[in-house]
């Protein structure tokens, strides 16, 4: 695939079953994975740069009220929704992420900006909303990214008196990794996190080299799953680490650090793109949202783990 673009896109990972999907849910998923795809390839197609490939796609999934990002959060303890997204970009490992933002429609937008506005990689809560109204993001209010069904969610976690996580869930978090044709690479991961997360909890997602992390000596990496498993295995760098430092290729360095992020406990998965546009992703959950596209190649979308 070398010399060749391409973008892999994930909408999450857990445990995904046909039956509790049912037909309507996962038509739903497989159009929304390719409209994500599609969004991106659109970039990549026309020459764009990976990082905005990765971006067009993230925000087709932030919009989508079936995931777990943007639109569609999951609600936290006290009934609010706190997004988390970062991007990062290879040509020279600058980052930009956001932590517990509340008012600004395309969280994974925002991260772009703090990367390319300000000094810093990661800003929090009301200051990272702010940022947004001072560089004229579009906001949105609680309404819009509240729906039914992550309330009730809520409501069904808080009736079986959980202390903890809801180990059963989805996790629903979006990301996107992108190779470009000028052989550049990027990362972009949004997310709600966890239903009834608390104490301002923050998952891997906006940490860079926990859920997310793009070198061009190696490629980009989103990952998906219970945050402080892959925060602990620093799962997205791991991956870049294998392959720059082992020499793993990037199917096998997805895989082993899949593997080391279950030998702690964590469940969910990573897609890679590797420098030379190679595609590819390892879950250990019994499903993904998942699909891949590249140049000469028709969108692949997947979900269950038998596919
Ligand atoms: N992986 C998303 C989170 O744990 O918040």
């Amino acid at each position: 695939m070398s010399g060749g673009w391409t973008l892999v896109v994930h909408g999450g990972a857990g445990i995904i079953e046909r039956e509790r999907l049912g037909a309507d849910g996962e038509q739903a998923i497989r159009t929304a994975l390719g409209a994500a795809l599609e969004a991106g390839a659109a970039v990549l197609r026309a020459g764009g740069a990976a990082l905005d490939a990765a971006e067009a796609a993230v925000v087709v999934l932030e919009d989508d009220p079936n995931f777990n990002a943007g639109r569609g959060s999951v609600f936290t303890f006290d009934g609010t929704i706190e997004m988390d997204a970062a991007v990062m970009d290879g040509r020279d490992r600058s980052a930009g992420a956001v932590t517990r933002v509340t008012g600004t429609r395309n969280p994974v937008r925002l991260a772009r900006r703090v990367k390319e506005a300000s000094s810093h990689v990661l800003l929090s809560c009301d200051g990272a909303d702010a940022f947004a109204r001072e560089h004229g993001l579009e906001e949105a209010g609680a309404d819009w990214f509240a729906t039914d069904e992550r309330r009730r969610q809520l409501d069904e976690m808080r009736a079986r008196g959980d202390a903890h996580f809801d180990t059963e869930m989805k996790y629903g978090t979006v990301g996107a990794v992108a190779r470009d044709a000028a052989g550049h690479v990027a990362a972009a991961t949004s997310t709600g996190g966890i239903t009834g997360k608390r104490w301002g909890r923050v998952g891997d997602s906006p940490l860079i080299g926990g859920g997310t992390y793009a070198d061009d000596r190696t490629g980009a990496v989103s990952a998906t799953g219970s945050g402080e498993f892959f925060i602990r295995a620093v799962a997205a760098h791991q991956v870049c680490a294998r392959v720059r430092y082992l020499g793993e290729d990037v199917v096998g360095a997805a895989q082993a650090t899949i593997d080391d992020v279950g030998a702690l406990g964590g469940t969910g998965g990573v897609i890679v793109v590797g420098r030379e546009g190679e595609g590819a992703w390892a879950f250990n959950s019994s499903g993904m949202y998942r699909g891949r596209v590249s140049a000469g190649s028709a969108p692949v979308v997947a979900i269950f783990g038998d596919e």
